[in-house]
């Protein structure tokens, strides 16, 4: 099996309920959309993040609606506050179906498959058993879901790595982690990254791998300076707080008072258009897939 098979085949495409009367067998036009969803962010860099995640997909299918769900309630009350109202997923799915959408492809910019992303699949079932709902809905799945996809990602982050750096200068890529079991991409991706060069580490800022288990292998490689890349769809909160700045408790600052020299790269992956391509190539497998579709 080649890999776009494997990524092919991870894509969830879900029958929705139609009632088979002569009524609904009329309705034979197909109608594409897109719903993208993240976590969403507070901060302006965020923001114009994602904003340009949207103008890439935007140019690749220009006849395609996109609708944006973000899935955290505080980042949405937030944004609220500040007079900028954005869409719950659910919401953003139920636009989709105003527009008379009738085949969904829901895209998460999420990293790893875990709750959040486990969220979106249960809000997507609801969907399915909407009324005069649409046709079909796929879900594509988060950067990191397969071995496949491992090495993807792997690969991706292999190609930002920062340009100033020498090969004695270490590299720490920081996620966020959680206590779900799809954690344990993050130690499978730092496994990874050792094999091809043992000065680059993963590490989450707020599970496992932690501060210890990564001071201790980063003391063992000899490294003196430290470049330090948030592992994070965009570099909000965490990426300013937790991983560089001068709270005691960042990585930054329990690194420098170690003894290393820390240099952190404040850029989310919605930052790089490298990220955006696998995020584009998982759109255009879901959509190949509806294409594939017979028509009644
Ligand atoms: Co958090």
């Amino acid at each position: 099996m080649d890999s776009s098979q494997g990524d092919m085949s991870s894509i969830q495409v879900f029958s929705c309920f139609q009632r088979t009367s002569m009524n609904y067998k009329k309705n034979t036009r197909i109608k594409k959309g897109i719903v993208l969803t993240a976590f969403g962010s507070s901060t302006e860099q965020g923001q114009t993040a994602l904003e340009n995640v949207h103008a890439r997909i935007a140019a690749n299918f220009p006849d395609i609606p996109i609708n944006w769900g973000y899935t955290s309630v505080a980042i949405r009350r937030k944004s609220k506050a500040q007079g900028r109202e954005i869409d719950s997923l659910p919401l953003a799915i139920g636009k989709s179906l105003e527009e008379e959408v009738t085949h969904l492809a829901v895209q998460p910019l999420h990293i790893i498959p875990g709750y959040e992303f486990e969220d979106v699949q249960r809000t997507i079932t609801a969907f399915r058993h909407i009324p005069k709902g649409f046709n079909e809905i796929s879900l594509s799945p988060p950067l990191l879901f397969s071995q496949t996809s491992l090495h993807k990602l792997g690969n991706a982050l292999l190609q930002i790595l920062p340009s100033t750096r020498s090969k004695d200068e270490a590299v720490l890529f920081l996620g966020h982690g959680s206590n779900h079991p799809a954690n344990s991409f993050y130690p499978a991706l730092a496994y990874w990254l050792q094999q091809q060069d043992p000065l680059l580490f993963a590490g989450t800022v707020e599970h496992w791998p932690d501060q210890e288990s990564i001071r201790f292998h980063l003391f063992k490689s000899g490294a003196k300076r430290v470049y330090l890349i948030p592992l994070f769809t965009v570099a909000g909160i965490h990426a300013q707080n937790d991983i560089a700045g001068n709270d005691p408790e960042s990585w930054q600052s329990s690194l420098e008072q170690e003894g290393f020299e820390c240099i952190p790269v404040l850029k989310g992956l919605a930052e790089y258009n490298t990220f955006i391509d696998i995020w584009l190539q998982h759109l255009n497998l879901a959509i190949q897939a509806f294409q594939t579709i017979p028509k009644y």
